[in-house]
């Protein structure tokens, strides 16, 4: 799978281990600029103000972050080194609170350094190095697997929705939900994509888009108001999506208005997918209840994307939350890398992490 939006790597180490290195998707479409990033506070921020983002590539980035953290610790013994990586640990992890593969990815760090606590402090570094370097290529990995058994859902010449971005942008590459799109284009499935802008960030228009366009793929920008129009009038015969964090129950956090679309697609009775690794699939959190929704500042409604407030000033409240839980008897069916679990989720989630286990992970 090449092509060009494959050239833009989302989230990486540099090559002398020093730095992380990430795309700045604040800039986006409109500018193409990496930054390197070495203190842990930029790393933070990074994370906070979205210029690394999407589920996936938040834990990739909290990975590498973990290691940088702790790379030039002067602790001479095992456990004054651990002291130092649960403080980094526990920075990043506040970062942002709903996408579970923060914390799945923080976790996996922090499980690698305890297997190899009886080593010397060098040795324990490179084993974090070598572990950070995985968690992106399982991604990778994943997210082709994904694609595979997406695309056996798939007929030629159909029309997809997709809401924000789970593109090569949010992930290690490849994607989540765009993953079956960019092996569809491969594979001459000439599918029509239809990318909801996705208030108030604009992941759909800036990122979603951007990135199928300099694939090739056919691909239509539409305010998230026009979603019910272009189910109505045919053209959609499948919603794909990504996610934040899917409850053991199947209830599925994502970007918000997902839950929206999900509920249009259920009246139009169109197949509405969402695309999880289990990274993203939280077998802790036994419903969408349980799922903390991030809240971001009202300037992103009002304010952000404008020349002149969009609101008055004084006097209006603004709510912002920038996720919601789509209730699982919307959701069609769950893709992961290990198949695709079917209702009910409690069950098929179950046996997807079984034939994990069963598949040595
Ligand atoms: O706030 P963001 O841009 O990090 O939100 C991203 C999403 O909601 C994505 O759809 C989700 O993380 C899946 S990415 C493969």
């Amino acid at each position: 799978m090449e092509n060009k939006a494959f050239d833009l790597e989302t989230v990486s180490l540099d090559d002398k281990n020093s730095a992380l290195v990430i795309l700045d998707q604040t800039l986006l479409p409109n500018e193409v600029l990496y930054l390197h990033l070495t203190e842990q506070a930029d790393i933070w921020e990074a994370i906070y103000e979205l210029r690394v983002r999407g589920a996936p590539a938040i834990g990739i980035a909290a990975g590498y972050g973990a290691y940088l953290g702790v790379k030039n610790s002067k602790a001479t013994d095992a456990d004054s080194f651990y002291k130092e990586f649960s403080e980094v640990k526990k920075y990043l992890a506040s970062s942002r609170p709903t996408a579970v593969n923060l914390f799945w990815a923080l976790d996996k760090m922090e499980a690698c350094l305890l297997a190899n606590r009886g080593k010397s402090i060098p040795e324990i570094k490179e084993a974090l190095r070598v572990q950070s370097e995985e968690i992106k290529a399982e991604d990778i990995r994943t997210n082709k697997a994904i694609g595979e058994y997406a695309l056996s859902l798939l007929q030629p010449n159909t029309g997809i929705l997709t809401h924000c971005n789970a593109g090569t942008l949010a992930t290690g590459k490849y994607g989540t939900a765009t993953s079956a799109m960019y092996l569809g284009q491969e594979r001459g499935y000439n599918f029509k994509v239809f990318a909801d802008e996705t208030r108030p960030l604009l992941q759909g228009a800036r990122l979603t888009t951007f990135e199928l366009a300099q694939a090739g793929v056919d691909v239509t920008l539409i305010c998230d108001n026009m979603a019910s129009t272009v189910m109505r009038n045919g053209w959609i015969q499948s919603v794909f999506v990504g996610c934040d964090r899917v409850a053991a129950n199947g209830d599925t956090a994502n970007k918000i208005g997902t839950s929206g679309v999900a509920i249009l697609a259920h009246n139009y009775g169109i197949p509405f997918y969402i695309c999880a690794p289990t990274s993203t699939i939280d077998m802790n959190t036994p419903t969408g209840w349980d799922i903390h929704i991030e809240e971001r500042n009202p300037d992103e409604v009002s304010k952000k994307w404008y020349e002149k407030p969009m609101a008055p000033e004084t006097g209006v409240k603004i709510f912002n939350p920038v996720f919601d839980v789509t209730d699982a008897r919307f959701i069609t069916a769950i893709i992961t890398e290990f198949g695709i679990a079917r209702p009910p989720f409690s069950l098929s989630l179950k046996e997807i992490f079984k034939k994990k286990k069963d598949a040595g992970y």
